[in-house]
């Protein structure tokens, strides 16, 4: 069996090591846009192009004789590479370019909740026109969040009161519109949810939705949730599949919603979903709202789950490809941390270039494991390029054992970087449950 990973990030090396893992020992092969130094010691060969080039995915698919293509991140989904992929007979994992729109176009996800009456979806507007929107800012009297409908690799989402004030806002709005931010010309705005973000990812076949332990991500740059907003800096997942502030109802709603948007997803655009679901939730008082779809695994979040997963890695993708998942799907019932080293300056001036020293023996020794992000290999170097570049997941019995192996592990990584210690710690996960019990008023 061979199996094709396509991208080169953390989530991807994990992708990739969860696969590796698998009892018939797939033989794996990569297409990348820079050498993974985790994923290019995991595969039989690879090939270095553009990977949101259909053409340029398949002829190398093609030429390997692949089987099977699991793609991991979400531009190649927009640009159609599974489409060319399954026009070729190649079965992949991840949705084809008209469901992944769930991602892609913020609009078509709005547009087909409201339609369907699909639960947790907020209350929202979508615009072309500056006076439009601006007039639904006075209007609608709370704090909006303002999204771009396009891909802007995670940083085109500002929060009104917590970013800027309303007279920011507005400047925003005509900024994400005059300059076609995320390229499709409309910005949505929504009313700002409170409560606690979770994340919950899934395998889905096309019917069929099965849900992974559910991960909190941290977006904010700096220790105590402040400065600029990131792709995640890092992530942890408990013992079981909740959180220490989720309830089993959360999560059941969480999930349920998710299989209605999968239902509705072939309604209007006539094709299943096949892939990762990943969907970003607020705890609030009123229950469970959605914040958007993923139409991918995240990242930092792919690195907890699929560490935690005890199921063959190729069997669950050969099923989601072939539309034949079964709820047997086992994951380990242990807690992880992950956290991201990041060049220093991350996000907003960040180093390029910085030399890192890692010592994976030393860190796999204490149980650490390492995930390769944004960095690449020359001559036995490792070179960091201006976003998060190693990711280090520990995995225990408990939260704050998780969290101990990761700051050993982090002691064995050197460079110009630095890292979050305060994700995974009690205090922070004290406040999480303590901030929803004010909301929740018990
Ligand atoms: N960690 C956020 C994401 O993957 O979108």
């Amino acid at each position: 069996m061979k199996v094709l990973v396509v991208g080169n990030g953390a989530r991807e090396h994990a992708i990739a090591t969860a696969l590796s893992r698998s009892s018939d020992k797939p033989d794996l092969y990569a297409f990348m846009s820079a050498v993974n130094p985790g994923i290019a010691r995991l595969v039989k060969n690879y090939g270095i192009g553009n990977i949101c080039s259909p053409e340029q995915v398949v002829k190398y698919a093609v030429e390997n004789g692949i089987h099977l293509a699991v793609v991991g991140p979400e531009a190649p989904l927009e640009a159609g590479v599974v489409d060319s992929l399954e026009e070729n007979r190649i079965p992949c994992v991840g949705p084809r370019r008209k469901p992944a729109q769930i991602e892609t176009d913020k609009s078509f996800c709005r547009n087909l909740m409201r339609k369907n009456k699909v639960k947790g979806c907020p209350k929202f507007g979508i615009f072309e026109d500056v006076k439009d929107a601006c007039d639904y800012i006075d209007k609608i009297g709370v704090d909006i969040v303002i999204k771009p409908a396009g891909l802007t690799g995670g940083k085109g989402v500002k929060v009104m009161g917590e970013h800027f004030d309303k007279k920011g806002a507005k400047g925003y709005v005509k900024e994400v519109l005059d300059t076609r931010m995320g390229v499709i010309p409309k910005v949505i705005l929504e009313e700002r949810l409170i409560g606690e973000e979770f994340t919950l990812q899934a395998f889905v076949d096309g019917r069929n939705v099965v849900g992974m332990p559910a991960v909190q991500d941290h977006k904010r740059a700096y220790e105590g949730d402040v400065g600029p907003n990131t792709g995640g800096m890092g992530s942890y997942s408990d013992a079981g599949y909740l959180l220490p502030f989720i309830s089993k109802k959360d999560y059941d709603d969480g999930l349920s919603i998710m299989k209605e948007t999968i239902t509705v997803i072939k309604k209007e655009t006539g094709e299943e979903y096949k892939g990762f679901l990943y969907g970003q939730f607020m705890a609030t008082k009123d229950g469970v709202k959605v914040i958007e779809f993923n139409a991918r695994l995240g990242d930092p979040e792919a690195m907890n789950v699929l560490s935690l997963l005890e199921s063959d890695m190729t069997d669950v993708c050969r099923k989601i490809a072939a539309g034949s998942l079964d709820d047997k799907v086992k994951f380990s019932g242990k807690a992880t941390v992950c956290k991201y080293m990041v060049p220093e300056g991350y996000p907003d001036k960040p180093l390029n270039n910085v030399e890192v020293n890692v010592d994976e023996k030393k860190i796999n020794a204490l149980g650490g494991q390492v995930y390769y992000a944004s960095v690449r290999e020359e001559n036995g170097r490792i070179l960091t390029s201006k976003s998060r570049a190693i990711a280090v997941l520990g995995l225990s019995g408990t939260i704050s054992e998780a969290e101990k192996v990761v700051e050993e592990s982090m002691k064995h990584i050197s460079g110009k970087l630095f890292y979050r210690k305060d994700i995974g710690t009690k205090k922070l996960i004290e406040k999480r449950i303590k901030h929803m019990k004010q909301i929740r008023g018990k």
